[in-house]
């Protein structure tokens, strides 16, 4: 099957809740997804904490590109690809680490990100057998890294779109701004004041990328999947679940204009009571009642909200109470991702406290967390069972609440689907749509 520029109603309608299988397991699918989505949508690529220093890197992805985020002397980030301009080699083989320049181990060429000695980060400022073979006359400023357009820090977090016309990353997420917020800003309520914790878990699923950020965009009905783990309990708190019970009613809220969603509670105003959580730490038990009692008086009369579990399209996921952290899906093929997982915790946690919440974090999430695996098997398993010939022929079925979701007074352009809908799953793939068609950011950002 070929995809073009034109109307994808017969893959995803949502008229009548419906998806096609080939969007989970079709090749020609996944290469127009690379191409319309990955490649023009804002891409969650880091944290500002993995690159403190002047010219620390880390390595990450934007759809299957590999792109070194780095640091200049300043402290912007800077994002590249990491793929030599001469014949592809990487020109970084590491994780993470501190170089002014990288040096491509294939021939040699070198590009600094050093304003000392190049006017723009990534230049080809090293070419071995300059005088001598190319004779001076190889254009050294035309032939850098290629450097990525777009990239925006928001309170910490790196978010890069490879395309020029992209719309300013706060239109782009919308009023889903409060419920990221929930996540990356400090427990106390003051800005931004998270930093990742014990670097990123990455590894791969033989599963589409897109099972995951459907999962979390508001999937609130799989508990069945998570019922071993709820038995055994793995929470921060003595006794059996996998969470505390965090006393708020969460609903799904989606944003149709824009394909992100959150399982969450509705702006308010009120801090709900302190609940009491980490009761198998004093430390931990008595840092949550402090930050909670700062949250209150910091936030005053200020509008919050609460965010269980979100996506912000395409494949950004995060949970923003327990456990706090960010996840990337990285396609990798049209039945395989790699998942990747930074684990959030306030800058100023003791140290006691950061310990209490990385034993928690990796109970939890991650290849070897016990709820993770749960939903690694659903998603691998039913891609698996979506290849088949026959398979193919039936689509999947959205069609839970159809028609039943409202609009939330006082987020611009979001509904509401109560407690336990589809709606955000319906919300998603519609997005997925409109870019797959090739629609202009006039139209997507509704500029018309
Ligand atoms: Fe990098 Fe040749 S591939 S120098
Ligand atoms: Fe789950």
């Amino acid at each position: 099957m070929s995809v073009e520029t034109r109307s994808l109603d017969h893959l995803v309608s949502i008229e009548s809740g419906t998806v096609s299988r080939e969007l989970f397991v079709n090749r020609d699918i996944y290469d127009q997804e690379l191409e319309s989505i990955f490649g023009r949508a804002w891409l969650l690529v880091g944290h500002e904490s993995l690159i403190p220093n002047p010219f620390d890197f880390f390595l990450s992805r934007m759809g299957e590109d590999s792109v070194i985020l780095t640091r200049d002397r300043k402290g912007e980030v800077h994002v590249l690809l990491n793929s030599c301009m001469h014949r592809g080699m990487k020109v970084c083989r590491y994780d993470k680490g501190n170089a002014r320049s990288f040096t491509c181990p294939y021939h040699g060429w070198s590009y600094s990100v050093d304003d000392r000695v190049a006017e723009q980060p990534g230049q080809l400022v090293g070419v071995p057998g300059f005088e001598e073979h190319y004779h001076c006359q190889l254009d050294k400023k035309a032939w850098g890294l290629v450097r990525c357009p777009k990239v925006v820090n928001y309170k910490g977090t790196i978010w890069a779109s490879w395309d020029e016309n992209a719309p300013p990353f706060l239109d782009y997420l919308g009023d889903m701004k409060l419920y990221l917020d929930a996540a990356l800003d400090h427990r106390d309520g003051s800005e931004g004041g998270s930093e990742v914790i014990g670097g990123v878990q990455r590894w791969r699923i033989p599963c589409n990328w897109k099972f995951a950020p459907e999962n979390f965009i508001g999937d609130h009905y799989h508990n069945i999947s998570h019922r071993s783990v709820d038995l055994v309990g793995i929470g921060p708190s003595a006794g059996r679940g996998r969470r505390d019970n965090e006393g708020f009613e969460s609903l799904i809220i989606g944003f149709p204009e824009l394909g992100h969603g959150v399982i969450g509670a509705l702006p308010h105003y009120e801090e709900r009571p302190y609940h009491p959580a980490y009761t198998n730490s004093p430390v931990a038990q008595e840092y949550h009642r402090e930050v909670y009692e700062r949250r209150v008086r910091n936030l005053g009369k200020e509008r919050r909200v609460l965010t269980g579990a979100a996506t912000i399209f395409p494949n950004m996921s995060f949970h923003g109470i327990q456990p706090r952290t960010l996840a990337i899906f990285h396609p990798q093929g049209p039945t395989e991702m790699e998942m990747w997982r930074f684990y959030l915790v306030d800058k100023d946690a003791p140290p006691e406290v950061r310990d209490v919440l990385r034993h928690y974090f990796l109970r939890y999430s991650g290849p070897g967390g016990l709820t993770e695996s749960d939903d690694m098997e659903n998603w691998s398993y039913a891609t698996e069972a979506s290849k088949g010939r026959m398979a193919r022929r039936h689509p999947y079925n959205y069609q839970m609440g159809m028609g039943y979701a409202k609009p939330v007074e006082g987020l611009k352009g979001a509904v509401n689907g109560g407690d336990t809908t589809e709606e955000n799953a319906r919300i998603f793939y519609n997005r997925w749509r409109q870019f797959m068609e090739g629609r202009g950011w006039s139209e997507l950002m509704g500029r018309n």
